[in-house]
């Protein structure tokens, strides 16, 4: 996926300002790197993922590419509790899909925000499992599961065709306590994926 796929991705979910955020599941960094982008250099953004050769790539690669000194490069199962300062957001992506209590997950995930904080979920639009995608988060499966955990009813931010699969999808789910008055900012963008068929 090209950069500037990434950063459309995300960008409508990231507000400059924000100084703590993390992404979960974060591989080689390429979202991370795109956060970076839009929060600049002044915020903190804790880089997880359980894969510490993955992990110390992407640290490789931060040298050149980030301010890392507000980069902490965390090796560790978000499934398990993280010692993590209050966010304002956490980032999935691609990394819910292998998770198969989604909604305990949710709630966990909850738990690390701020009252204003939001989840960025980037995922497969797909309902059928593979090796690849074991347990998919179609978009209207997170629509049903957001509230179940706490949260207000995702907003689909953007879409992108995928080579492998369907397409992918970006969706902003935000704290019940936060009050949306940036909601011509976060309105959904064209049809809802909620709104289209599915067996999950
Ligand atoms: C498909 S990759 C996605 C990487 C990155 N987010 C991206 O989209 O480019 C999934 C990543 O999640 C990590 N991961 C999966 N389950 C995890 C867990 N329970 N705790 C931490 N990392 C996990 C894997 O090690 C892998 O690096």
């Amino acid at each position: 996926m090209q950069s500037a796929t990434i950063l459309n991705l995300i960008t409508k979910g990231v507000q400059r300002g924000d100084a703590a955020w993390a992404d979960f599941g974060s591989g080689e960094g390429r979202f991370t790197r795109a956060l970076r982008a839009l929060l600049g250099p002044d915020a903190d953004i804790y880089t997880v993922d359980v894969d510490a050769s993955t992990l110390e790539r992407q640290r490789r690669t931060f040298g050149t590419h980030a301010d890392v000194s507000r980069t902490h490069f965390v090796e560790a199962d978000f499934t398990q509790p993280l010692d993590l300062p209050p966010l304002d957001g956490v980032l999935l992506a691609n990394a819910l899909h292998f998770i198969k209590d989604q909604t305990t997950m949710l709630k966990q995930l909850r738990a690390y925000l701020k009252p204003s904080g939001r989840l960025l979920v980037i995922e497969y639009d797909i309902t059928r499992g593979s090796v690849w995608v074991p347990y998919p988060l179609p978009f209207r499966t997170l629509a049903r599961l957001a509230p179940a955990a706490g949260f207000q009813q995702p907003v689909l931010l953007a879409t992108t065709p995928s080579r492998f699969r369907s397409q992918i999808y970006s969706a902003l789910v935000l704290h019940t306590s936060y009050v949306n008055d940036g909601i011509e900012k976060w309105a959904p963008l064209g049809d809802s994926l909620a709104d289209r068929g599915g067996d999950r």
